[in-house]
C-alpha cells in the first residue's frame, strides 16, 4: 500500500483564489487589507518565514507592512510598535514572527495585540474563544491541517488523533479543533510514556517535533492507513525534511503530508485568509458604528 501525499501546495493554491476574490470584492468597497509583520533579530528561518508570507501577501493583493526589529530591541519599544499598530485603522492584521529572542517576553507581547487584529489567533482572548468554539481568528497550521484533511475527507469523527507537540501555536489550538470535530484527542510530548503504543492506536497522527536527533517518526509507530500530518520542517544532509520517516511511512498510511509542499503552504493560505477575515471585521464594525 502506498498512501496519497497530501498536496499542500495545491490545496493552498485553491484558498488562496477566494482568498484573492475576497480581497478584490473589499477593495470594491475601499477597503484595502493590510497585515503588519514584526521580526526582531536575525533568526534566518524566521525571516524566510515572513518573506514568504509577504509574498505571498503580494499574490493576493494584501497591502502589508514590514516590521523588522534589531536583536537589542526593548520589550517597550516592541510594545509601543504594536499598540501603534493596534490604534493603526489601515493595518487589519499584526504578526509578531515567533520566536522572540530570550530577553523578550512572548506572552505578554503577543497578549498586547488587539484580538481584533490578531490573525495569528494567539492572544488570551482569542485562545479562550477557541476553546468555546467560538474563535472568529483560529491560529493558522492548526487551522490549515483542519482544511487538509477535510479536502482530503479524511474521516474526523469517531477517530483516535494523536498530536505530538504541545505548544500555543500548534498542539493545543489542534486539541481543540479536532476535539470540536469529535475525534479523541491525545496530546503527547517530550515527557509521554510509550508514545509508540499510544502512536499505534492512532488514525491520524500530528507530529511536530522538529529535532531529528531526539525523534523520528517511524513506520512502525503508525497502524496501517493512518493518515500522517508532519508539520516540522529541517535541513538534513542539505535536504528538507519533517519528523517522518517519509519515504518508509508512505508505504503504510492513508495519507501523508510531504515536507516542504505540506502543511508549510497551508499555514501561509490560513494566514492570508484571516487577515481578509480581521478586514472584513474591522468594516463591519466601522459600519456599525457609522465611522
Ligand atoms: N513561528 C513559526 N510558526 C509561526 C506562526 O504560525 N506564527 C508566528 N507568529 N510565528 C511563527
Amino acid at each position: 500500500m502506498t498512501g496519497i501525499v497530501m498536496d499542500g501546495k495545491r490545496v493552498a493554491g485553491d484558498i488562496k483564489q477566494h482568498v484573492q476574490a475576497a480581497v478584490q470584492s473589499l477593495q470594491g468597497q475601499g477597503i484595502r487589507p493590510c497585515l503588519a509583520t514584526l521580526l526582531v533579530g536575525d533568526n534566518p528561518a524566521s525571516a524566510t518565514y515572513v518573506k514568504n508570507k509577504h509574498t505571498a501577501c503580494s499574490h493576493v493583493g494584501i497591502d502589508t507592512q514590514d516590521h523588522k526589529l534589531g536583536k537589542d530591541t526593548t520589550q517597550d519599544e516592541l510594545n509601543g510598535l504594536i499598540a501603534s499598530l493596534n490604534d493603526d485603522p489601515g493595518v487589519h492584521g499584526i504578526l509578531v514572527q515567533l520566536p522572540l529572542p530570550a530577553h523578550l517576553e512572548q506572552f505578554a507581547t503577543i497578549s498586547n495585540i488587539l484580538p481584533p487584529k490578531d490573525v495569528d489567533g494567539l492572544t488570551p482572548h482569542n485562545a479562550g474563544l477557541l476553546a468555546a468554539a467560538k474563535a472568529p481568528l483560529v491560529p493558522c497550521t492548526p487551522a490549515g491541517i483542519v482544511e487538509m484533511l477535510d479536502h482530503y475527507n479524511v474521516e474526523i469523527a469517531g477517530r483516535n488523533a494523536v498530536i505530538i507537540n504541545r505548544s500555543r501555536l500548534v498542539g493545543i489550538p489542534l486539541y481543540h479543533l479536532l476535539l470540536q470535530k469529535d475525534a479523541t484527542v491525545t496530546t503527547c510530548h517530550s515527557k509521554t510514556a510509550d508514545l509508540q503504543k499510544i502512536c499505534l492506536d492512532a488514525d491520524i497522527v500530528v507530529t511536530a517535533v522538529g529535532d531529528r536527533t531526539k525523534f523520528v517518526l517511524e513506520k512502525d509507530m503508525i497502524k496501517p492507513g493512518a493518515t500522517v500530518i508532519d508539520v516540522s520542517i529541517m535541513r538534513q544532509d542539505g535536504r528538507l525534511v519533517g519528523d517522518a520517516d517519509y519515504e518508509n511511512v508512505l508505504q503504510k498510511a492513508s495519507h501523508i503530508t510531504p515536507v516542504p509542499g505540506g502543511v508549510g503552504p497551508m499555514t501561509v493560505a490560513m494566514l492570508l485568509k484571516n487577515t481578509v477575515t480581521a478586514a472584513s471585521m474591522a468594516a463591519a464594525m466601522a459600519a456599525k458604528i457609522g465611522k
